[in-house]
């Protein structure tokens, strides 16, 4: 079978945030399949690895390629963020089935939430978190829509938004039925990180038309900006719930 594929979650692109197992993995791999972007950031531990670019090969010339590096060397695919949402890595990962070894790392909406200083579902204000993508929703009579999803009590998480942020906006409005929080998580983990906070009503004039989803570029790649909503990105909360659970959760039965 040769030696291992590994499919090694990168981050939103600060090498500082990977994981220890990551970086002691990637030290053992001489081929490196790297993302745009990951090039310039992990420039110092690619540094005399052989790095190649995933996206310049098709699915079978690419499996060819690498089960061929692999009969020689460890081989690494650095997947953004973690493969767990919307990563286009899974073919691979299927392909080479037992030999793939899949390495766990922050996600976008990870690294987000941290820069936040906000968690995502809290008692009382948030009871659900939905990840998605108007681009994967689908299109035609029938497919939902970002109001479909956005509702009271609802943090909704958008990757790759293709869609106009006021129109964004009013669909999510509509769903909401209240003006609620929205941050803009802009290129985390880069030099250029930025992250605008606003609500549903003022969060167009705060962008200031700026294009956070390169909607108005020549490129169709999705720009690296995430999108939270809801209301636990704003809600301060009390020490009750802790209370509560470590009376009914938490505190250790002396009765046994
Ligand atoms: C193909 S998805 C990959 C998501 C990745 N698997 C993850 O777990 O973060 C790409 C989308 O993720 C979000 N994203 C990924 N990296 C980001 C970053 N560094 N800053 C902001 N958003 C990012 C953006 O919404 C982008 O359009």
């Amino acid at each position: 079978m040769g030696h291992p594929v590994y499919f090694i979650g990168a981050g939103p692109g600060d090498p500082e945030l990977l994981t220890k197992r990551a970086d002691k993995i990637l030290k053992t791999c001489p081929v490196v399949y790297v993302p745009p972007l990951f090039d310039i950031t992990f420039a110092e531990l690619l540094k005399n690895k052989e790095t190649l670019v995933p996206f310049d090969f098709y699915f079978e010339e690419l499996v060819q390629k690498v089960a061929g590096q692999a009969r020689q060397v460890p081989v690494a695919f650095l997947v953004p963020g973690d493969l767990a949402f919307f990563s286009p890595f899974q073919p691979l990962v299927d392909q080479f089935g037992d030999q793939a070894v899949v390495v766990p790392g922050v996600g976008a909406v990870n690294a987000a939430s941290a820069l936040l200083k906000k968690t995502l579902d809290l008692p009382g204000v948030c009871n659900r978190t939905i990840l998605a993508s108007p681009r994967t929703l689908g299109e035609g009579p029938g497919a939902p829509t970002m109001q479909d999803l956005a509702a009271p009590g609802v943090s909704l998480i958008i990757y790759m938004n293709n869609m106009p942020l006021d129109e964004l906006v009013t669909q999510l409005r509509q769903g909401y039925q209240q003006n609620v929080p929205i941050a803009l998580a802009h290129r985390i983990g880069l030099p250029d990180e930025e992250i605008l906070i606003g609500s549903l009503d003022d969060i167009v004039n705060k962008a200031h038309q700026r294009d956070y989803f390169s909607l108005n570029g020549p490129g169709k790649r999705p720009a690296l900006t995430l999108v939270l909503v809801g209301e636990s990105l704003a809600a301060i909360t009390d020490g009750s719930w802790w209370n509560y659970r470590r009376d009914h959760i938490w505190k250790v039965d002396q009765n046994g």
